[in-house]
């Protein structure tokens, strides 16, 4: 299967590019290889593709609506009808449901962000889901937690994803034939609210648990404070 990841210079990508690399033909692309808020730029990159992981955006929680419109939303509407009815796996966010604060957070939670970048994660998740249903097209929207090495810090705990674990995420994504899912990119942490509960098959084996000796922060990655009602 040739693959195409964009956002491939970025944090999330060098973590899961190794694990990809040994199964597909891959085609890793950046801003250097052009501006995927460029209709013409994201045909062309993704031209050659079966099926695309598209990781490239504004992956800053405090970004305003300024800052993410590019890259955030009219780079997905670029790249969902760039792919027509090819398999696409979208990076979205705990942030696209950040306003839960307590209870069970699963898939079937509807999007209630936290902040603007949330949104257009939730924007991102939408669009999948009418691209799927209005031309038969198929994603699968990853709302990834945390996705370090270790745990970044004491909030991170309950909805960090270990590199193993979305390693793994990722080729469920790719390889389980489902039209449309939203999944929880979370590991199997003792004491998260959030349930991995899916339908791809993905079964995380790390826990955050085991690395809470480590850190140090108390936060630093928690979904954005309420608004003062
Ligand atoms: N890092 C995390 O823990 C985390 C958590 C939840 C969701 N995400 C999402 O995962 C994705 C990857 O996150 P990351 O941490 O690797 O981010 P990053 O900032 O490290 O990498 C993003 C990459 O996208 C590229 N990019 C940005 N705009 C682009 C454009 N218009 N055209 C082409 N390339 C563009 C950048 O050059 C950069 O290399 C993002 O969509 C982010 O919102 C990340």
């Amino acid at each position: 299967m040739r693959v195409v990841v964009t956002g491939a210079a970025g944090n999330v990508a060098q973590q899961v590019l190794p694990a990809l690399e040994q199964r597909y033909e891959l085609r890793p692309v950046d801003l250097a290889d052009g501006d995927l808020s460029d209709a013409a730029v994201a045909g062309r990159l993704v031209a050659d593709a079966d099926a695309i992981v598209h990781l490239a955006g504004n992956a800053q929680p405090s970004a305003s609506w300024d800052e993410l419109f590019a890259p955030n939303i009219v780079a997905v509407a670029n790249i969902l009808a760039a792919a027509r009815k090819k398999r696409v796996v979208f990076a979205s966010s705990v942030h696209a449901v950040g306003q839960y604060r307590e209870g069970i957070v699963d898939s079937h939670s509807p999007a209630a962000p936290c902040c603007s970048y949330g949104a257009s994660k939730a924007y991102a998740e939408a669009a999948a889901n009418s691209h799927c249903y209005q031309f038969g097209g198929s994603a699968i929207c990853l709302r990834l937690g945390a996705c370090t090495p270790e745990p970044p810090a004491l909030d991170a705990l309950e909805h960090w994803l270990g590199p193993e674990d979305l390693q793994q995420l990722v080729i469920r994504a790719l390889e389980t034939p489902v039209r449309f899912a939203i999944v929880p990119g979370i590991s199997a942490n003792t004491g998260s609210r959030w349930s991995t509960a899916n339908p791809i098959g993905y079964s995380p084996t790390q826990d955050s648990a085991n690395h809470r000796h480590l850190v140090e922060t108390a936060t630093g990655w928690a979904t954005c404070e309420g608004a003062a009602v």
